[in-house]
């Protein structure tokens, strides 16, 4: 079983985004005993909220299940469970390195790897730009190249 955690800074707006999409594509796939997935923050801002209402909204209107969505801190005990962890932006990805374990085997990557287009190197935070269509779409893209990625390397 491979193991996928989705990471942004407030787990709110775009970690809860892509983890119901990515979820939903597993449904689809009917890939939910091969992987699994979850979604952290770097910071504990929201612990225990419900997604913002932008990321709502948008995974309504698409229908995209969220009703278990809550917010959590990422833990240390992630590094022993998660085979990969999916970042939003660079300042994530430098907040999870400085927190990383030493002997951790978790894979860090990002969302934007998974985006064929060069220009684009992060998800923007609707939280501040508030445009959760622009990140739907981004981290829609992700998901789905993120999911042949993982079945190509093992073999689902
Ligand atoms: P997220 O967006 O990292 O995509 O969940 C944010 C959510 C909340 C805050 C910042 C970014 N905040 O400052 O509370």
């Amino acid at each position: 079983m491979v193991k996928i955690l989705f990471v942004c800074l407030g787990n709110i707006c775009r970690s809860p985004m892509i983890e119901a999409i990515f979820l939903d594509l597993l449904n689809k796939e009917q890939l939910t005993k091969e992987i699994v997935v979850d979604s952290a923050g770097i910071a504990n801002w929201h612990e225990g909220k419900r997604p913002h209402k932008g990321t709502l909204d948008k995974l309504t209107s698409r229908n995209v299940g969220h009703e278990w969505m809550k917010s959590r801190q990422i833990t240390k005990e992630d590094w022993e469970t998660f085979d990969y962890i999916i970042a939003m932006d660079d300042q994530n990805i430098e907040d999870l390195r400085a927190m990383m374990p030493d002997d951790s085997t978790t894979i860090v990557l990002k969302a934007a790897d998974f985006i064929n287009d060069e220009a684009i190197t992060y998800v923007p935070d609707p939280y501040y730009t508030g445009d959760f269509d622009e990140t739907y779409d981004l981290v829609t893209e992700a998901s789905q190249r993120l999911l042949s990625y993982i079945r190509e390397k093992h073999n689902f």
